[in-house]
């Protein structure tokens, strides 16, 4: 444990796990997921999908991680399954492809800082000349790909804790003050009734899919993510109590996060709700607008500190993202921390190349693939969303709770869980969990799964 260091204090793991859940998932995806999927409807789904299926896949990856102290890879070793490893490979592969596309959008952020900081409240009508604006965004999205990969370099209690247990709560403080705000302009309430009362006509098999999806990368699951924060934990730790903590922290901002978009939505479209479904630039276009009706100096400074925020808020993410990368190839390559940071780090801003191109500059990334049974064309840093955050997380957590349930076996699964839990045998939660990872979390993982890949991939809709 001393060599590959860990988190010096209970409160250090939560945070960072917190830290890595709560990010730009919660503020730029879900309200733009939402606005897609029609509202309070996919909403719901998020909500039964969290607490119901990720919340076990969670404490499950949290104790695999604990009890092998290992990345993804190396803890299916440890417990004597090479076989499954493949496993966390694929998380691997999956961490590699969100953190890509991950810093695309985290630079946009950070570009964000300075427009706000000039009061350029205009640049809602301006995003995609902004982002088309390649050299400097790509710019933006080099600082803050080595921004993460320094944290990382950095160790686990010297940088990721540090920053996380100050921030979050900060950044929490500043969507309160904005939903609070947002909820005094006139049609607020058009948007609050999108937001949460649901219409059931609007659930499809692309309304469950892109929400079970969106849970899963929100709570940073399924790519072994948490094996690795967990490899670092204290075994007095109480992990199913952690855990609850981190699922109710990540949903909470996730909520708060609409709740500050939609009204607003709701104010600028006269109750219409138009421009509601309008993608991956919605908070983008929104927010200036926010910050444009408080206006002037007060509305540049509160710009400008939300969008600092939000740029720390996904820096935790990101550096839990390359966080499991390098893990596997410090512990199994053998490699220096220092020097696998940033050979991972570099690696991946390049794979991140088209996803940057991909909105608008380069025709060829931007319509990048036409899914069967679509009339449009779906651009390339989409694809890789659908790819890995709406097929490859839901079936790595899939794996992962069918192997702590029937391979690595209940009891042990149990047995870690008790370790800072001296209640936990016996009670309600430990049926639930037991019932959740053996069977229900498998089949209903499986099973949507399978629809995902027919729908998106064969454009065959079994609904
Ligand atoms: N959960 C983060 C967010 O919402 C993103 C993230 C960080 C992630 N680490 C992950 C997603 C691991 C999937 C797996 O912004």
């Amino acid at each position: 444990m001393a060599t590959r260091g860990g988190f010096s204090s209970r409160l250090g793991f939560i945070m960072a796990a917190a830290g890595s859940a709560v990010g730009l998932g919660n503020i730029w995806g879900f309200p733009y997921e939402v606005g897609q999927g029609g509202g309070a409807a996919f909403v719901m789904m998020y909500l039964i999908f969290c607490f119901v299926l990720c919340y076990p896949v969670m404490v499950t990856e949290i104790a695999i991680g604990r009890k092998t102290e290992k990345n993804p890879v190396g803890a299916f070793n440890a417990l004597g399954f090479k076989k499954w490893n493949f496993v966390g490979k694929m998380g691997i592969f999956s961490g590699f492809l969100i953190l890509s596309f991950y810093n695309v959008i985290a630079g946009w952020a950070f570009g964000y800082v300075y427009e706000m900081a000039i009061g350029n409240f205009a640049i809602a009508d301006h995003f995609s000349e902004f982002v088309q604006d390649v050299f400097k965004v790509g710019a933006y999205g080099m600082v803050f790909m080595a921004t993460t990969a320094f944290v990382v370099s950095k160790g686990i209690s010297g940088g990721i804790e540090k920053a996380a247990k100050f921030l979050m709560p900060s950044l929490l403080i500043m969507i309160l003050l904005i939903v609070g705000y947002s909820l005094t302009l006139p049609n607020a309430m058009d948007g609050i009734k999108f937001y949460l009362i649901p219409d059931f006509s609007k659930l499809s098999s692309e309304v469950i899919i892109n929400a079970l999806g969106q849970a899963f990368f929100s709570l940073s699951l399924g790519m072994g993510a948490l094996i690795t924060y967990g490899s670092y934990v204290n075994k007095k730790e109480n992990i199913v109590s952690a855990a609850a903590f981190i699922t109710l922290a990540d949903v909470g901002i996730a909520v708060l996060a609409g709740m500050m978009i939609f009204p607003l939505i709701g104010f600028m479209s006269g109750g219409t709700m138009d421009g509601v479904g309008s993608g991956p630039g919605l908070i983008f276009v929104t927010l200036p607008q926010i910050f444009g009706t408080i206006g002037g100096t007060f509305g540049a400074i509160a710009g400008t500190l939300f969008f600092v925020l939000l740029c720390f808020a996904a820096l935790t993410s990101t550096v839990s993202l390359l966080e499991v990368p390098v893990a596997y190839v410090v512990d199994e390559k053998n490699v220096r921390r220092s020097r696998a940071v940033w050979l991972v780090a570099g690696a991946i801003f390049l794979i991140g190349i088209p996803s940057l191109l991909g909105n608008g500059y380069s025709d060829f990334f931007s319509n990048f693939i036409t899914y069967p049974g679509s009339e449009t064309a779906t651009d390339f840093l989409s694809f890789i969303a659908n790819v890995a955050n709406d097929t490859l997380l839901p079936l790595g957590g899939c794996l992962i709770v069918f192997f702590a349930a029937h391979i690595w076996k209940k009891h042990n699964l149990d047995e870690e869980l008790s370790h800072g839990a001296p209640n936990y045998k016996g009670s309600f939660l430990q049926k639930y969990l037991n019932f959740a990872v053996g069977y229900l979390a498998p089949a209903v993982l499986g099973f949507i799964f399978i629809i995902t890949v027919l729908k998106t991939y064969f454009g065959v809709d079994i609904f």
